[in-house]
């Protein structure tokens, strides 16, 4: 047992790269939740602090774009009065190249800001371009982070959910493999691009963020651990699994053991604050559910409470 200051120690001096492959070695998730509205902020990382769980706080376009997170500066000036290295870092999520309403955005400028602001880890979505420029633009950012010593995530696949409209079947999107990531194509992107962790498709799809749908209970999706097996072994780089609300345990913990790292959960932490806000009109109420359905996910679903410690004693070996 170490004491709590020194692994608190060790976690706040090491990097989030060097914290992220020695997760991905040994196994241990790192949760990161989404930041739909400025207050979830705090919830999130008090809980994490609470459980002595070490996870990342992530904001994506569409959380200020289509919700409540404001701005990147914004959340990062939130974070900033809450946030403990030993627990907690800052990762942007989704920044697309083509946008789930099939717009481009300014993804170099956007990057480069963000960077600029002071985020631990950045994530590229090239995943709506073909497979060339895919990896020419993740490339590009790979190159612009590491100068900033700042980890890359890219995906590759597609991950249905975001877009306008229905689902596909889901039972048909996960027999069919439609949209998987390609192994193959997999370990040609990792290789050439650079890139630090890899998001796939293995069945794993977004939750809503238009429309009514935005409100309704997700579909319980299940994952593909014999094809996330077959791409971790041409990878070997931490896995990340985006739609990471309504995934079934069996399919998370098996997942796991194979591969994935980080996992991305957005919302359910977004739909409990939404839903307390809208029956009691109470900052502090909406705050405490976002803490209890967190602190039923690392708890009960990935039993991963106390990672932080464990973590922290294996980067010391
Ligand atoms: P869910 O909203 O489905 O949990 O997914 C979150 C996510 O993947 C954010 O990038």
């Amino acid at each position: 047992m170490y004491h709590k200051e020194k692994y608190e120690r060790i976690l706040s001096e090491s990097s989030l790269d060097e914290i992220m492959r020695k997760a991905f070695e040994v196994h241990i998730l790192v949760p990161a939740f989404n930041v739909a509205y400025l207050p979830m902020v705090k919830p999130i990382v008090e809980v994490l602090m609470e459980l002595k769980c070490f996870g990342l706080l992530e904001v994506a376009l569409p959380d200020i774009e289509k919700f409540g997170a404001q701005s990147f500066s914004a959340v990062k000036q939130e974070y900033e009065k809450y946030e403990n290295k030993a627990y907690t870092r800052l990762h942007l999520d989704h920044v697309p190249v083509i946008d789930e309403d099939g717009d481009f955005v300014d993804w170099n400028n956007l990057i480069q800001k963000v960077l600029d602001l002071g985020y631990d880890s950045v994530m590229i979505d090239g995943s709506r371009l073909g497979l060339e420029e895919n990896i020419d633009v993740t490339k590009k950012v790979v190159k612009l982070a590491h100068a900033h010593r700042v980890p890359v995530e890219a995906e590759l696949g597609a991950i249905y959910g975001h877009e306008k409209g229905p689902l596909p079947p889901y039972e048909e999107l996960f027999r069919s493999s439609k949209g998987f990531t390609d192994v193959e194509e997999a370990k040609r992107f990792v290789k050439e691009t650079g890139v630090d962790w890899l998001s796939v498709a293995i069945g794993n799809v977004h939750g809503a963020i238009s429309g009514a749908a935005k409100d309704e209970k997700k579909v319980n999706a299940r994952l593909n651990i014999e094809h996330l097996a077959k791409i971790v072994s041409v990878t070997n780089v931490p896995i990340v699994l985006h739609g990471g609300s309504g995934i079934e345990r069996e399919s998370v913990l098996a997942g796991i053991k194979n591969g994935v790292t980080k996992i991305n959960i957005g919302t359910a932490i977004r739909q409990a604050y939404e839903k307390e806000l809208r029956k009691t009109g109470r900052i502090e109420s909406s705050q405490n559910m976002v803490k209890e359905e967190i602190r039923q996910l690392i708890v009960d679903y990935y039993g991963i409470r106390g990672s932080a410690e464990k973590l922290a004693a294996l980067l010391q070996e």
